[in-house]
């Protein structure tokens, strides 16, 4: 059994030495694709592959057609928005990903760039403090509550809206339950989003929503791009000079921002949430293990299309 690492993002040396242990000592072999520039690489890697292990990479159906031996592919991470969760399923093809593994990385980012942003992106004038501010968890699933976590360290106050989380959950964690995501935004200083990237939620950080965050406001995405409505997130900023939005996902219209608000948007490069030596190896090895015990057993604890 052939498993490929097909990552445009590749994973800490550390990572990939467990996780061919892992495959080793199951008797499979590791095939690795790092830094492909182009899809027909992917497709290459793929032919002859039994189990993928990815990131951010995108598991088209193209990709489906192009894996001739494929049985299972495992997201090394949160999302997997990035998998044709349709074509892999007609294809027979087990998709899973590996909850809560890089979520500590994602939290820690957080409070990177929302320090980077009340410090005025460093440039030297007064800027304000975490502590005593009020921080919307907008979404409380693995991420989110690793932010609460770190939030209550600094002094932060804790609120959070989530669909589908029990209230419950959240208030044992001394953070208060918003009843509609509107609460959320009109009730917190800095608001971190935690969405996955679905047809509910694709754009929906819209004018509306941002219009109700109070004076000052903030807005940290260390999520999904596709959530915040671009061009309404551009008039936002434009009629409201008080806001800022840092973020870990390149905007469509990075330059755009860029060139309109340097003074109170940034954006890094490309997403570094989940890049950490830690968490590469969580991830990896938990994909890697997830893969072996898939093929060897049958396990499908982690599937997310049954
Ligand atoms: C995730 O969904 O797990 C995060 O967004 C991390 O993505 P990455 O593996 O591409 O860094």
């Amino acid at each position: 059994m052939k498993v490929l690492i097909a990552t445009d993002k590749p994973f800490a040396k550390t990572a990939v030495d467990g996780i061919k242990k892992v495959v080793e000592a199951a008797g499979f072999e590791l095939a690795l694709l790092e830094k492909y520039t182009e899809k027909q690489q992917l497709l290459d890697a793929v032919a002859d592959a039994d189990a993928v292990i990815i990131r951010s990479d995108v598991v088209d159906a193209e990709v489906i057609t192009a894996a001739k031996k494929l049985k299972i592919v495992v997201r090394a991470g949160a999302g997997y928005d990035n998998v044709d969760l349709k074509a892999a399923t007609d294809a027979g093809i087990c998709v899973m990903n590996t909850p809560g593994q890089n979520s500590n990385a994602v939290a820690e980012l957080v409070f990177g760039l929302l320090i980077y942003a009340v410090r005025n992106f460093f440039n030297g004038a007064s800027g304000t403090e975490l502590k005593g501010k009020k921080l919307g968890i907008h979404a409380y699933g693995n991420v989110g509550r690793n932010v609460a976590r770190i939030a209550k360290g600094i002094g932060m106050e804790l609120y959070a809206y989530d669909a589908y989380a029990p209230v419950s959950v959240m208030e044992n964690d001394g953070v208060k339950p918003c009843r509609s995501v509107e609460e959320l935004y009109e009730t917190c200083d800095i608001v971190s989003l935690h969405i996955p990237a679905t047809a509910e939620t694709k754009q929906s950080i819209n004018f509306d929503l941002l219009s109700k965050m109070p004076k000052g406001g903030i807005l940290v995405n260390t999520a999904r791009k596709e959530v915040v409505h671009e061009t309404d997130m551009v008039k936002f900023m434009e009629a409201r000079l008080d806001f800022k939005y840092v973020t870990d996902i390149l905007p469509g219209n990075h330059a755009e921002m860029q060139e309109k608000f340097a003074a109170r948007y940034f954006s890094t490069p490309k997403k570094m949430g989940a890049q950490t030596a830690e968490a590469n190896i969580n991830a990896g090895i938990a994909a890697a293990q997830q893969i072996v015990d898939y093929l060897l057993n049958g396990d499908n604890k982690f599937q997310v299309n049954k």
